[in-house]
């Protein structure tokens, strides 16, 4: 093993600090030999009933357990604060920060030499790898996997349905009986969202970085395999601390770089950007949002996936998983990086199989030729804009219209379905104060419903502009990350109803077209509308919180305080 073991720092003491550090464990049943030299093996859980996505990963870090122990390492298993997407208010993106730190801490005061870190829910994931990577010890990531695909009337259903069936409730073809029956028929078994919403996008972010065991990011929750890889990951997280394989030797910048390719090709989430973006900080490579551009313009959309395609998280298991979409992208992808299982990327997928080229299509004859994110620039978002054109509609990708503003979230709920608003489906909907620090926490509401009167006339897609983000499940012509925030005082603040907007996706740009001058004046005259929160977290986030194409980190999070011991408690 060579080096020292971290963990013995605790309980290879002798005298009064290795009595206390050891006698207290004892009281769970835990024998005398465990404390003799084992690698000690965090398992790193966000279990909770209010995480009903998490809900069975007691069950998981028991098979990861079973692994350890096989390999002859001590595992414990640790809580940590878990944000579940359905329930949490007013946005779990506002505590993603500080699940990181909760993670980074826990780590690092504890007897640990390596971690498993168990991630599901959307956010569960980067905050735990970014927590993580600021300690840097050996760590595999075991995800919780994909929901089974919904059923209902016959239909495969998932989350992106969620937002069709709010339109045919709006527009009145769909009943709220029809509703409770298609509710029950959804979320049928364990696991995250099943379709390539955020949830399934972090799990392929995992599996294309390196940092779990090749085929982590589809097996679904409910198929036995998927205990067996975390199984399998319990013993390899104990070989890897054998072999000091750290976090940054996996998180190189090409592993950025396969991470961002993977990423179009299976339609991923907008999402994805600002979580890549807080990883790559933590761990020290250098990344800016025109990466996700230049890396992804050349890659063919290869998975037919929802929301940009047709099919499930579980069809993509059952079609190959993510190592087969990846044997299709070898051209685009960088070879010399390694994994958690001590292998390149590459030897990884070169055996993978497909088995359905209707859900995983080739790289010569893919799915679309388009995919990936487009980022913006004009001066409506003088640090840059996202849309992602696989969700967008084609005819709307160069467009020019009149801004309809609301000024917050309360704005645009009171007024989208006034009769009198003034719309039409040329008009821009533009959302403000829904960014990190406007709303505050940066919230899902950038796919804003379309008016009601507008729905009735059948208008399905509207350019949509605001400085929040989206579900990974939702979709149409919908701009966001705007930044700087509105909250910022920039152009995007004072934008008006009436003002002339241009998109402009082959030429990436963004315009408004309202002279310097005035908007020089408006910028001038302008005043924050935003609630400035005064104490607790939410003071400490909004003080510090850097805008969207920095990643949403906290600024005093950026890097690695690494593992170093600290003095004794006693
Ligand atoms: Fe948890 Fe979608 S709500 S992954």
């Amino acid at each position: 093993m060579g080096k020292k073991l971290r963990s013995q720092e605790w309980f290879g003491k002798t005298g009064k600090d290795g009595f206390i550090y050891r006698a207290w464990m004892k009281n769970q049943g835990i024998p005398d030999y465990e404390f003799r030299g084992k690698p000690v093996i965090g398992i790193c859980n966000t279990w909770s009933e209010l995480t009903p996505c998490n809900a069975h990963f007691r069950e998981l870090a028991e098979s990861v357990k079973i692994g350890v122990r096989e390999a002859g390492g001590f595992p414990v298993e640790f809580p940590v604060i878990s944000l579940g997407e359905t329930l949490m208010k007013p946005t779990t993106m506002l505590y993603r920060n500080l699940a990181s730190m909760d993670v980074e801490e826990s780590i690092r005061a504890n007897p640990l030499d390596g971690v498993v870190l168990l991630c599901g829910c959307d956010k569960t994931t980067p905050s735990l790898i970014m927590g993580a990577a600021s300690v840097n010890l050996p760590s595999i990531v075991v995800s919780g996997g994909p929901m089974l695909t919904g059923k209902y009337q016959g239909k495969d259903i998932g989350t992106s349905d969620l937002w069709r069936f709010d339109n045919a409730i709006r527009s009145g073809e769909m009943t709220e009986e029809d509703l409770s029956v298609a509710e029950a028929c959804m979320c049928r078994s364990r696991g995250h969202c099943a379709v390539m919403g955020t949830a399934s996008t972090m799990a392929c972010m995992v599996e294309s970085l390196g940092l779990s065991l090749p085929g982590n990011a589809a097996i679904p929750a409910a198929d036995s395999r998927r205990k067996v890889l975390a199984q399998l990951s319990g013993i390899r997280i104990v070989e890897m601390v054998k072999e000091n394989l750290r976090m940054s030797d996996i998180l190189t910048r090409h592993a950025f770089e396969n991470s961002i390719i993977v990423n179009a090709a299976i339609g991923g989430s907008t999402n994805f950007i600002i979580h890549l973006l807080a990883i790559a900080g933590r761990i020290g490579v250098k990344l800016e949002l025109e990466d996700f551009d230049r890396y992804s313009r050349a890659v063919p959309l290869v998975a037919n996936l929802q929301p940009s395609g047709k099919y499930f998280m579980e069809d993509l298991y059952y079609a190959g998983g993510l190592p087969a979409v990846m044997k299709e992208l070898d051209l685009h992808l960088r070879h010399d990086v390694i994994t958690a299982n001590g292998k390149s990327l590459r030897e990884n997928y070169q055996s993978a199989e497909c088995y359905n080229r209707d859900i995983i299509a080739t790289a010569k004859d893919p799915f679309n030729a388009l995919s990936g994110v487009a980022i913006l620039r004009g001066n409506l978002c003088e640090n840059g804009a996202v849309i992602k054109p696989t969700a967008a509609s084609k005819h709307l990708m160069t467009h020019r219209g009149k801004a309809v503003v609301f000024e917050d979230i309360d704005d645009y709920k009171n007024r989208i379905d006034l009769p009198n608003l003034e719309v039409d489906e040329t008009s821009i909907l533009v959302l403000k104060n829904v960014g990190p620090i406007g709303y505050p926490g940066m919230p899902e509401v950038g796919n804003m419903g379309l008016p009601r009167k507008l729905l009735a006339k059948g208008v399905e897609d509207m350019v949509r502009i605001s400085d929040g983000r989206m579900s990974g499940t939702g979709f149409g012509t919908v701009i966001l990350h705007a930044s700087p925030e509105a909250a910022r005082g920039g152009n995007f603040a004072v934008v008006k109803t009436g003002d002339e907007i241009s998109l402009d996706v082959p030429n990436r740009t963004l315009t408004l077209h309202v002279s310097d001058e005035e908007l020089a004046k408006r910028r001038g005259n302008w005043k924050p509308i935003h609630k400035e929160y005064d104490r607790g977290y939410v003071r400490l986030y909004q003080r510090h919180v850097q805008q969207a194409h920095l990643g949403v980190d906290l600024d005093f999070l950026h890097g690695s305080s690494g593992d170093e011991v600290s003095r004794d408690s006693h």
